[in-house]
């Protein structure tokens, strides 16, 4: 097969999965179509392909970022109306997310295997070798996946891997991992009890980055997003624990934490609960309360999650944090 027969596959491929993904327009630079070639050790192509657009073209497409961002925009804010409050919330609380279905169903990868273990190390490998995500140029190299029991009741979702993640290519295992860590055996569990995952399954680079992580931008996020909702789906945990805003967001629940904490959410059919991620309490420790406040809405919103599941409560894990 001729190089540009191959070109013109992966990027059928490619356009396909955008598609279904509900995205609209896709511009590609030939530096991404290079890539692709290369990463199936073809020879880059030397002529330029200048746009693609598969479906509906609103807009002229200028580069894969620019144009993918309005689509990822659009995508992020239909997962938003895709979910819900799972019970009416007091009036005090924010304004809930529509209750509506959205046109844009959250995409659920076909994977081999017949356990959950083979089917999350199936997805782990597709992970590995995303095109979508390879192909931004803008995530680094090393895929972090995740960690814990396939046959997990709670599932927590985190942002991104950062370097000690992706040192040892496990999630949260650096300083808010051991926060997160410190969460979990509070609740009487072990991690190797519960599922722990990221939104994006690279580190976001950053120039001369150092110890450095930002936070994914919307279209590295929806490049990941299969991944996360397909793992959901495998797994089906009693509940899921977004932790922070970002992960909150790639759920389709946007705002701030402050608001979206302490109430159950739906997402993919789960009861959801959104709270602090644990770098947010890593930050509020530094501070003259030493992070009580913080500790302790995190260990209300904890509380909810153990009750959701059944887990049992002691008096003494009632009163973890009270002033
Ligand atoms: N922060 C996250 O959100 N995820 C990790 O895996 C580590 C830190």
């Amino acid at each position: 097969m001729s190089s540009q027969t191959e070109a013109a596959g992966l990027l059928k491929h490619y356009l396909e999965q955008r598609q279904v993904a509900g995205q609209t327009h896709v511009g590609l630079r030939p530096g991404m179509v290079n890539r692709l070639l290369h990463r199936r050790g073809l020879a880059p192509q030397t002529q330029r392909v200048a746009e693609i657009r598969p479906v509906r073209s609103a807009a002229p497409a200028a580069g894969f970022e620019e144009a993918a961002a309005p689509a990822a925009a659009a995508m992020l804010s239909s997962l938003k109306a895709a979910t819900a409050p799972a019970s009416a919330p007091a009036p005090t609380r924010p304004a809930a997310a529509p209750a509506a279905r959205s046109r844009l169903e959250p995409t659920i990868l076909e994977v081999p295997g017949s356990t959950k273990a083979e089917k999350l190390a199936a997805l782990a490998q597709m992970a590995e070798h995303s095109p979508e995500a390879r192909a931004l140029g803008t995530l680094r190299e090393t895929m972090v996946f995740a960690v814990g029991s396939p046959d997990a009741e709670i599932m927590f979702i985190g942002e991104a891997p950062g370097s000690e993640e992706e040192r040892q290519q496990e999630p949260f295992v650096g300083p808010a991992g051991q926060k997160l860590t410190g969460i979990i055996k509070a609740m009487g569990l072990d991690r190797s009890e519960v599922y722990i995952s990221n939104i994006c399954k690279f580190r976001p680079a950053m120039e001369n980055q150092g110890w450095s992580n930002r936070p994914p931008t919307p279209v590295e996020m929806q490049t990941c997003l299969p991944y996360i909702f397909t793992e959901i789906a495998i797994i089906q945990p009693k509940i899921l624990v977004a932790l922070g805003k970002t992960a909150a967001e790639g759920l389709g629940l946007s705002g701030p934490v402050s608001k979206l904490r302490g109430q159950f959410y739906t997402v993919q059919g789960l009861p959801t609960m959104v709270t602090f991620h644990p770098s947010y309490i890593l930050r509020e420790e530094k501070l003259a309360d030493g992070g009580k406040v913080a500790k302790r809405q995190v260990w209300e919103d904890m509380l909810q999650v153990m009750e959701k599941v059944g887990l049992p409560v002691s008096e003494k894990q009632r009163g973890y944090f009270k002033k």
